[in-house]
């Protein structure tokens, strides 16, 4: 009797099992296109030119009349030795020499900013890369320590670090310490062995778990990993057991990137091109599993790539709203302006973006010549104001009123605008009610289509391939 009754409720949940996994397959077929990362907007090869250095000091002066807390993002280009997945912008190098020069010209061109009467006070600081820790601890000793002559610190100052576990000495973690940096970022990637082979970067779990114990001693200490999947050679099982050790290592927070694949740009890919590489529906599982797992554990997720602890001040600002995206990833900072020293590094003026120059000796010879080393820019228009608002919300929070930003497009643009955003609707990924939409759970891993669907820059044109990285 009771087989009866139970047999078609089995063949029931078979099917809404087949029918769901239907779903994801034609959902992953429609969306999974080349997009941009929307860390800004415009997306950067629809930037609109450098404002010169009198119109970008005017632009801080402008804002910081309103809201005068600052973002400093700091870049260090070098790294020891290449990993072949690695997208950033990166030199590399065993001359240590190299470092005094670098952090000289990140001095002077700080003394550019000071030298305006800007009324700042930072928040924060983020050292980024290549490779934060290629400087030796006295080298950033003098760094933090030079900067902090000429700063005014906000009360709730945060340092934060991205650190290569492979070239972290202990004195690193005291010249943290000391400085108030007490937000630390390890580059994990993946613990396969055979995985590690394949990107040349070997990295045994004592390593890193002899690092992160250290870091545990101290007190106070936040600590991200950063993860990757779609890397040659992971499988479910290595992921699976990739996330046992993560999870077992008690981070507080978890970048889990999209393996971003660019070989264009980033030749060392091009070796990688030669394995097979996870993508599409493989791809995602991969994804899918390191994040049930993070959910069994006790994460939450913060964003379409990221993951906290939900007593973390990131899950908090989510819940209330509050939380936002900038170049370096999620953060609780209300701050409007970003200042970025280094080669390559973004700021960003609350009215638009200036970029420096990418290559590091080029970046240097400009700055001991005195000039500023912009090689492009966006200067903002009111549209794109409200745009970015909009992409900032669905990318943090799930929600967003875009009332505003129709109201200022042309008819032809809302209505196409409102066009895909209800074929979106159509499809399950989100809901739009009054111009409010609302990004749904099945939709967050295409929130880059969703904020693609307000790009007027990528309409009625063909998006050039090999532009930008893929969205799965
Ligand atoms: C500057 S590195 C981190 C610090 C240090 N250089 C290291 O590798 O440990 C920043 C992070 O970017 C991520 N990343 C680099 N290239 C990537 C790519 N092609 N796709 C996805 N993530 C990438 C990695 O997770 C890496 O940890
Ligand atoms: S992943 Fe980190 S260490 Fe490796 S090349 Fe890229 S920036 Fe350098």
């Amino acid at each position: 009797m009771i087989q009866i009754i139970l047999l078609p409720l089995i063949c029931l949940y078979f099917k809404l099992l087949t029918y769901s996994k239907y779903v994801c397959m034609k959902l992953l077929d429609k969306y999974n296109q080349q997009l941009p990362r929307y860390t800004s907007f415009p997306a950067h090869p629809h930037w609109n030119g450098s404002p010169t250095t009198v119109q970008w000091m005017n632009q801080l002066q402008e804002t910081s009349r309103e809201n005068n807390n600052l973002e400093i993002y700091i870049h260090i280009p070098y790294c020891e030795s290449l990993c072949r997945f690695c997208a950033c912008n990166k030199k590399i190098t065993k001359n240590k020499e190299i470092s005094k020069i670098y952090i000289d010209a990140l001095l002077k061109e700080w003394k550019h900013y000071t030298d305006q009467n800007l009324d700042f006070q930072t928040t924060g600081i983020h050292l980024g890369g290549g490779t934060p820790t290629f400087l030796s601890p006295g080298e950033l000793d003098l760094l933090f320590t030079e900067l902090s002559k000429t700063m005014k610190f906000a009360p709730k100052f945060k340092g934060s670090i991205e650190i290569d576990p492979r070239v972290t000495v202990p004195g690193h973690l005291e010249v943290f310490e000391k400085h108030n940096f007490n937000h630390i970022s390890l580059g994990i990637q993946d613990f396969d062995l055979a995985v590690q082979e394949n990107i040349s970067r070997i990295q045994p779990l004592e390593l890193v778990a002899d690092l992160v114990s250290k870091i545990r001693s101290r007190d106070g200490i936040f600590l991200n990993f950063d993860l990757i999947h779609g890397l040659p050679g992971q499988t479910p099982e290595t992921i699976r057991d990739t996330f046992d050790k993560v999870i077992d290592l008690g981070p507080d927070t978890i970048a889990y990137y999209s393996y971003a694949r660019v070989p264009w740009k980033s030749k060392a890919q091009s070796l990688l091109e030669k394995l097979k590489i996870p993508t599409g529906e493989e791809k995602k599982e991969l994804f899918d599993i390191g994040k049930q797992a993070l959910l069994a554990n006790g994460f939450k997720e913060l964003g379409f790539d990221h993951f906290a602890k939900p007593e973390s001040e990131l899950y908090k600002s989510k819940q209330s709203g509050t939380l936002k995206r900038n170049f370096m990833g999620y953060t609780v900072s209300n701050a409007e302006m970003l200042i970025g020293l280094g080669c390559s590094s973004i700021s960003y003026s609350g009215l638009g973006y200036v970029q420096n120059e990418k290559n590091p000796d080029t970046y240097m010879e400009q700055i001991q010549k005195g000039e500023m080393p912009f090689i492009t820019g966006h200067t903002h228009s009111e549209l794109d104001i409200e745009i970015y608002k909009n992409i900032q919300e669905l990318m943090c929070n799930g929600r967003s009123d875009l009332t505003e930003t129709l109201s200022k497009m042309s008819t032809n643009l809302s209505g196409t605008v409102l066009a895909e955003l209800n074929d979106m609707k159509t499809d399950g990924i989100l809901d739009i009610n009054n111009g409010v939409v609302e990004v749904k759970e099945i939709g967050i891993p295409y929130v880059r289509n969703i904020c693609k669907a307000l790009d007027y820059n990528l309409k009625d044109k063909k998006t050039p391939k090999n532009q930008f990285s893929s969205t799965i």
